[in-house]
């Protein structure tokens, strides 16, 4: 929200349940070009973001970094995610791992740690993530893309709980009984893809909403999601749309609403689903390992 006296936004945050503050709007980096990462994430930050979300997986984290430091704020100022690539569960690969995400990004410390997909070898990724949190090489650690059944095998190996889950959430995937079972667990429930990669902005609803109130599509979802207490990543390159974003804060869906948007509920992903993507990507792992371990050596 935007304090017109001096110009500059007020980021609404959550205590997650080790204590520590979170940003509840953050800013997504998957998919932007390569050349332009470091100059959008500098711009996200002027702008306003506090909270920025990146993955070993989207093979940025070194130009989230420079973004990270042409900004004029301060790094303790800044909440920074990372997460750890599937195909490097084991104990000691997730140890490394962070540590070159750290190199990769130029940061002594990560604020979250995420396993970014449930595969084999969970509960040793979880393991190493408590130790890299011991280690003070990350502040909170959580996961990405837990359905109930893999939180509870999580809640038995594990000794620390994780702080998030970061999820497909949109206006057609609302993920109602998933959200109700992180809230049970304290586990912030963050969405991703929120904005359905740009496919919300073609459901018809979501415009009428935003006419009826003087707003943006954005907003709407946007707005929806963080007043039901979802913390929210969202992606542009557009420093217009940044600000639209930030401001979508001023929402908060009246009864009508809530119920146009519950009815655009269709299970519609854009996303790999949970629970079918250790199948898909398991015969894959072992090249997957082996491509990156030849790339990292040339
Ligand atoms: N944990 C996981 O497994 C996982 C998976 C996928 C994504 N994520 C994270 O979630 C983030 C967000 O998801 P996403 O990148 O898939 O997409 P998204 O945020 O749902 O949508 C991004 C699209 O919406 C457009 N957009 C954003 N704000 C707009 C506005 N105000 N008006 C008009 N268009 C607007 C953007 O275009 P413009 O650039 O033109 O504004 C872009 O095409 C990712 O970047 C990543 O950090 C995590």
């Amino acid at each position: 929200m935007l304090d017109k006296r001096k110009g500059v936004y007020f980021m609404r945050e959550i205590q997650l349940n080790d204590g520590i503050s979170m940003p509840m709007l953050g800013f997504g980096t998957s998919e932007l070009p390569q050349n332009e990462v470091s100059s959008v994430v500098r711009n996200a930050i002027e702008c306003g973001y506090r909270l920025i979300d990146t993955a070993a997986g989207y093979d940025n984290e070194q130009m989230v970094g420079e973004g990270i430091r042409q900004s004029s704020i301060a790094r303790s100022e800044l909440f920074i995610t990372t997460k750890l690539k599937f195909w490097w569960h084991g104990y000691e690969d997730a140890m490394r791992e962070c540590k070159d995400s750290l190199k990769r990004l130029g940061l002594d410390y990560v604020d979250l740690y995420l396993i970014h997909w449930p595969v084999e070898r969970n509960d040793e990724a979880w393991h190493a993530m408590e130790a890299l949190q011991k280690d003070g090489l990350v502040r909170s650690i959580g996961v990405c893309n837990h359905h109930t059944q893999h939180l509870d095998a999580l809640f038995d190996y594990g000794e620390v709980r994780p702080v998030i889950n970061q999820v497909e959430i949109s206006p057609r995937l609302q993920q109602a009984a998933l959200r109700e079972e992180c809230a049970k667990r304290n586990i912030v429930a963050q969405a991703w893809s929120p904005l359905m990669a740009g496919e919300a902005f073609a459901i018809p609803q979501l415009q009428t909403i935003a006419d009826k109130h003087g707003i943006t599509v954005s907003q709407v979802v946007l707005g929806w999601l963080l007043s039901n207490d979802v913390s929210v990543i969202a992606r542009t390159r557009n420093p217009k749309h940044m600000q639209e974003n930030l401001d979508a804060f001023s929402y908060v869906p009246d009864a009508e609403d809530a119920a146009l948007i519950a009815s655009l509920e269709t299970g519609r992903r854009i996303g790999p689903h949970p629970d079918t993507f250790p199948q898909v990507v398991l015969p894959h792992i072992n090249n997957l390992r082996q491509k990156e371990i030849e790339t990292s050596c040339e």
